[in-house]
């Protein structure tokens, strides 16, 4: 049986596009995405296949804990305070309401690990269902908007700059 950590495992890694943040931002929403399907496909397996379901839940988890949560700080300490003096009115609304999803959706990260935790399939498929559905929105909010906003404003000295605080988060 294939490894649950291996079924994740794409050629290039987090480090390929850490000299291009944006498209580490994009690649890392793919990966993001993809824990998110497998936590899905957790609720569904939860009955026919409990150790396996733990297990791929661990596997994501592991995955959210650290490439999730730097994927949160590159945004709110290296992305975020380089656009604010630049951006219009409803850019920065739109980054105040990034950050707020990002409060609201590792409330509920914890309450499904919780959930995880105490065995509790019942209270596992509604927060499942509701980090999904609040997760999915935020990526593409940000797939469309931000990253358009990083290109129409970061210089190439501040993408540099970024690229270095990534690598300095990830000790590389
Ligand atoms: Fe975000
Ligand atoms: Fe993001």
């Amino acid at each position: 049986m294939i490894p649950v950590d291996q079924l994740f495992q794409q050629r290039g890694g987090a480090s390929g596009t850490l000299e291009s943040p944006l498209d580490h931002l994009v690649a890392c929403h793919r990966r993001i995405e993809a824990r998110l399907a497998a936590l899905e496909r957790v609720a569904a397996q939860w009955n026919s296949d409990p150790r396996g379901a733990l297990d791929t839940a661990a596997s994501c988890f592991r995955f959210l804990d650290t490439s999730g949560a730097l994927h949160t700080r590159d945004e709110e300490e290296s992305i975020f305070p380089r656009l604010r003096p630049w951006i219009n009115q409803f850019e920065l609304c739109f980054l105040d309401k990034l950050e707020h999803e990002h409060a609201d959706a590792d409330q509920t990260y914890l309450e499904l690990k919780s959930a995880v935790q105490a065995r509790d399939g019942a209270r596992y498929r509604p927060l499942v269902n509701k980090l999904c559905e609040m997760y999915r929105s935020h990526i593409a909010s940000e797939d469309a908007l931000l990253i358009e906003m990083g290109k129409r404003v970061l210089t190439p000295p501040e993408l540099a700059g970024i690229s270095a605080e990534m690598k300095l988060r990830r000790g590389l």
